[in-house]
């Protein structure tokens, strides 16, 4: 049978009521400290916003399962070192060194970001897709005309023999090039700025081009944002 409460038990237990409403902030302030893991960023528009250049099925399967794997196996290769999980990915790229930083950190780590910057620099196709006149210029002043470039970089991801990227980039004396790389792997793990990338995985074409790369990238000129291309630029030469 209960007995009734003396007073001293009345007042334990408003005064524990009233700790833990003064405790339940903290609690939900831990609960969010808890730490970091990588997330899948959220597309800027409709996986058929791309099309005909890129068609639905590739995006949503190259975003929610290509890209998601990236950073489920790098919170993985990550799960013991939680100082590095809280860094920004471009910031936790530009330390990996090919070769001599561990390969799923590379691999995923790469992975990540380059897909990241990816979704960035696509937008819904136009015809006769340009930069605005400055970077137009600039581009045109490297590579001798903004064909040549187009050309140049072109080659370039026709050539990337196997996996990897074909990139506009900036190197160590902020000079505009192009190069690709293998794989995953970054121009920032090569000390230089990329500023648009070009994925040239089977994956991110082989659903509606098959085996014909030169297709897909004849089609992706059209959907490239030149407006994201030119923001990097700015940024990074304005340091
Ligand atoms: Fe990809």
């Amino acid at each position: 049978m209960n007995q009734p409460l003396t007073r001293r038990q009345m007042l334990r237990t408003a005064c524990a009521a009233t700790a833990f409403v003064g405790i339940a902030p903290r609690l939900t302030r831990l609960r969010a400290a808890e730490p970091a893991q990588y997330e899948l960023p959220k597309l800027p528009y409709a996986f058929d916003a791309l099309e005909p250049a890129i068609d639905a099925a590739t995006m949503q399967l190259h975003y929610e399962k290509h890209h998601q794997a990236y950073i489920d196996n790098l919170n993985k290769a990550l799960a013991d070192q939680p100082d590095l999980r809280s860094l920004p990915i471009a910031e936790l790229v530009r330390g990996l060194v090919p070769g001599k930083s561990p390969a799923a950190l590379v691999n995923h780590g790469g992975g990540h970001l380059n897909h990241t910057m990816f979704w960035e620099s696509l937008r819904a196709p136009r015809a006769d897709n340009r930069p605005e006149k400055s970077l137009s210029e600039l581009i045109a002043r490297a590579f001798k005309t903004f064909d040549a470039f187009r050309e140049q970089f072109t080659k370039t991801a026709l050539g990337r023999f196997g996996s990897g990227w074909a990139w506009l980039a900036l190197d160590e004396r902020q000079k505009l090039i192009i190069r690709d790389t293998l794989n995953q792997e970054s121009p920032l793990m090569f000390a230089q700025q990329p500023l648009l990338g070009l994925d040239v995985w089977e994956h991110a074409y082989y659903l509606k081009y098959q085996n014909r790369r030169a297709d897909y990238i004849a089609a992706w000129w059209s959907v490239v944002n030149w407006e994201t291309v030119a923001a990097r630029f700015d940024k990074a030469t304005s340091k």
